[in-house]
């Protein structure tokens, strides 16, 4: 199938079986075969991460990556983001606004590190940059703190180059800590009782900043 058809093709089959099973078609091979190219493109990178973690443990014996982990999105979430950002629900759409379909997070020990990690994610070979965001010079108003980064890896398949974006969360220890604590209470069900408000999460945001500073003086 050119690609021309394929971006024009509707999500609609997708969407009405969501809509009553949650699953996704078997026989819907469009979008099939476009998360095989996302789980390649994690493939791809995560390979390369492990090489630099590896590299400095081995070559330089410093602990610059903790530990790689990724995931793809999951079909109702998608949609759920598309519909979020009033996006038509074709694959065109879904291939240029949903960035993290492909998402990598690198957790690492130290947070002197993280603009190193950076620059060595760029420095890749093929490796393209499409957007960044620093929440680490700037948190965001949750008191999240991470670096973001959305690269193009470049994957060839079936003779054609094509890049595909992927998400990668940059954060320490200290922050993946906080952040997945308060991404677990964000989702709770509305009912629980003990909810912590935004402001209390915002002051352990800052009180982790400070033990993870003050720890590794
Ligand atoms: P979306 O990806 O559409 O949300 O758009 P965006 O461009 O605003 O994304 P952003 O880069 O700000 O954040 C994307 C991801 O960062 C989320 O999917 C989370 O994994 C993480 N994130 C952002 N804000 C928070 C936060 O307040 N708390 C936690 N726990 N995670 C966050
Ligand atoms: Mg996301």
């Amino acid at each position: 199938m050119k690609l021309k058809e394929r971006e024009s093709m509707d999500l609609i089959d997708l969407k009405n079986f969501l809509d009553y099973n949650k699953k996704i078609k078997k026989e819907d091979q469009t979008f099939q075969k476009l998360m095989f190219i996302y789980e390649m493109a994690i493939k791809e990178l995560s390979t390369k991460i492990e090489i630099i973690k590896e590299e400095y443990k081995f070559l330089y014996d410093y602990d610059l990556i903790d530990h790689v982990s990724s995931r793809i999105k999951k079909p109702e979430s998608i949609l759920q983001k598309m519909k979020d950002k009033e996006c038509k629900l074709t694959y065109k759409e879904m291939i240029e606004n949903i960035n993290d379909i492909a998402g990598i997070r690198i957790i690492i020990p130290l947070k002197k590190d993280i603009f190193s990690v950076r620059n060595l994610l760029q420095k890749l070979l093929g490796i393209q940059t499409i957007k960044e965001k620093d929440y680490i010079t700037n948190p965001k108003k949750s008191g999240y703190s991470a670096y973001h980064i959305i690269l193009g890896v470049p994957i060839v398949l079936a003779q054609q180059l094509i890049y595909v974006k992927v998400e990668v969360q940059i954060r320490t220890m200290a922050m993946d800590f906080w952040s997945n604590l308060e991404h677990k209470m964000k989702y709770k069900p509305k009912e629980e009782p003990d909810k912590k408000t935004s402001k209390e999460w915002v002051n352990y945001a800052k009180m982790v900043n400070k033990l993870e500073h003050k720890m590794m003086l």
